[in-house]
């Protein structure tokens, strides 16, 4: 299963994303590879905001290698989610598809993972005490993303996303 997380700018709320699911991956031993990206490209190259590392650190995660890079047209091929932040990057997303087999593959995260927590994963770029709490909700998420994808259910399904 290759998974890929998407923002704005790739380098707050995506990298801490893809920091945790990768660390719960290597936790449970489950054999997929995630990545991030985003929509925007200002920052492709850079290391994430400092305030994602900071906040990665304190909960044992490392990100700081992570390099922020623009989504490519390719990447709605090669991986098998793209779980998009917001809304807004979900429909930046959507505008860039060719395809139904690709329109699948874009989910919010949030109201793929658990829709109980809102819709979209607030962007704390202009805000330092948002990085913890987005934290929070990127960990929640990847909890539930894991639950979600492991089931009997998704295993055995064709890429479809009417599962329970
Ligand atoms: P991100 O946050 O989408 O979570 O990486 C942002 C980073 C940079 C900008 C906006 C949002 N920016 O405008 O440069």
């Amino acid at each position: 299963m290759k998974i890929l997380m998407v923002c704005l700018g790739n380098i707050c709320r995506s990298p801490l994303a893809e920091g945790i699911l990768e660390n719960k991956i290597k936790e449970k031993k489950l054999n997929w590879t995630v990545d991030s990206a985003g929509t925007g490209s200002w920052h492709v190259g850079e290391k994430p905001d400092y305030r994602s590392i900071k906040t990665a650190k304190k909960f044992g995660i490392t990100i700081e290698n992570q390099r922020a890079r623009v989504l490519r047209k390719a990447d709605l091929d090669e991986f098998d989610w793209i779980f998009a932040m917001d809304s807004q990057n979900q429909r930046d997303i959507l505008a860039l598809c060719q395809t139904q087999e690709q329109r699948n593959k874009v989910q919010l995260l949030l109201s793929f993972s658990n829709p109980s927590l809102g819709l979209n994963v607030p962007d704390p770029y202009y805000d330092d005490q948002a990085f913890e709490p987005v934290y929070y909700l990127l960990n929640n998420a990847c909890n539930h993303l894991i639950q979600k994808l492991t089931s009997p259910i998704v295993q055995h399904s064709n890429n479809a996303v009417t599962f329970v």
